[in-house]
């Protein structure tokens, strides 16, 4: 059988690197091309030495591939990618670049002007359980934002069946690896370590991605999100729990209701292979190194508030796992592929 060739644009950061040790066992595919700035020229396995079982030189410029991962930071990406889609390549963009409709978002929120509006519309935003048709058919697919997949995922049931009011909060704990390879101040280990800190409390990036994705599930409700990411000293994972009052009159009271809204989400999710709902709240453990995103709602009786939590692996149902998703769609191979790995326990 011949194999699909596949190239990663920046293998170099932790997307990327994570996108190459999921895609090394794909039976479907071959990554034949990788690219990283600062060590182009050098073996792969060499910078990377878990990654023996490529055996490929990272270049400065791509090869010939048909389908490429850019993994490129925010404004880098979109310089990427257009050039590829011009050359009628299909591309899944881990960076933030083609994830948001509204091009003024970019200068708002990113700090440059986007370079091509007109494929905001045509990129399809790889949330694979809700947009998995679009994705089907995609040239471009923008894969979620970290943050993002972890609260809309937990949201999304509610949302979509108008349960619960706009006021939401998001409350979200992220390993250090969200922040990227490069090194700074804030991910330093003396800093970082043994230490949990909130950031971005004027607005976080990732913001109008939810509110976005969440007014496109029940499009006459605008929701109005509070946002807190925290930084805590772990490698990998987000456990999000978001908060939000239910509509009066809509649920049972006391354990029925419970019930009820454990019922919505079981069958909002029954035919995903990547999300379950779970019996107790799920530690960040319980996906790392797995493309899961592990789901638990309960309600707290006394404020008649939901409280759902959710977790998953930043690099990979947040990143790589969820892009290797949205690629096998788009090839046509079973969603799954590839993507059978266990979290990593304890
Ligand atoms: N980390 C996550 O959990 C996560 C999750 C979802 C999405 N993403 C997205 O994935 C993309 C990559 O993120 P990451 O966390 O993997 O990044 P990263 O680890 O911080 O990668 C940064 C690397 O990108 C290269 N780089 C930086 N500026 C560049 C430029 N102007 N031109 C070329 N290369 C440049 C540098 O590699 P060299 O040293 O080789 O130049 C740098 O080491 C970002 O857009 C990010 O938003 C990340």
């Amino acid at each position: 059988m011949t194999k699909t060739r596949v190239g990663i644009i920046n293998v170099t950061g932790y997307a990327g690197v994570e996108l190459a040790r999921l895609l090394c066992r794909h039976p479907m595919v071959e990554v034949t091309s990788v690219t990283g700035r600062s060590v182009a020229g050098q073996k792969l396995s060499k910078v990377f030495p878990h990654l023996a079982c490529l055996d490929l030189a990272i270049e400065s410029e791509l090869g010939e591939v048909d389908l490429v991962f850019s993994a490129m930071p925010h404004q880098e990406s979109a310089k990427e990618v257009i050039p590829l889609l011009e050359q009628g390549l299909k591309v899944v963009d881990i960076s933030a670049d083609f994830r948001l409709k509204d091009a003024n978002d970019y200068t708002r929120c990113y700090g440059f002007t986007h370079p091509a509006p007109q494929l905001l519309v045509r990129s399809v935003y790889g949330l694979t359980e809700l947009h998995r048709d679009k994705v089907r058919s995609a040239n471009l697919v923008a894969n979620p934002g970290c943050y993002p997949t972890g609260a809309v995922l937990a949201l999304a049931p509610v949302v979509k069946n108008g349960l619960i009011e706009p006021d939401i909060i998001v409350d979200a704990k992220s390993g250090i690896s969200g922040a990227g390879r490069s090194v700074s101040l804030q991910t330093h280990y003396s800093e970082a370590n043994e230490d949990v800190t909130a950031y971005a409390l004027g607005g976080h990036r990732h913001l109008p991605e939810m509110v976005q994705e969440l007014k496109m599930l029940r499009p006459r409700q605008t929701p109005s999100v509070t946002f807190v990411p925290h930084l805590t000293p772990m490698t990998r994972g987000i456990l999000t729990t978001c908060y939000a009052s239910f509509v009066s009159g809509k649920l049972s009271s006391g354990r029925k209701g419970e019930d009820e809204v454990r019922q919505l989400y079981q069958d909002f999710y029954k035919d995903e292979p990547f999300v379950r709902v779970t019996d107790s709240p799920p530690h960040t453990k319980h996906t790392c190194g797995s493309n899961l995103c592990l789901i638990y709602p309960a309600i707290d009786h006394r404020t008649k508030r939901l409280i759902v939590i959710s977790c998953i692996d930043n690099l990979v149902k947040g990143a790589a796992g969820q892009a290797i998703q949205n690629m096998n769609i788009m090839l046509g191979f079973p969603e799954t592929t590839g993507l059978d790995a266990v979290a990593l326990y304890p």
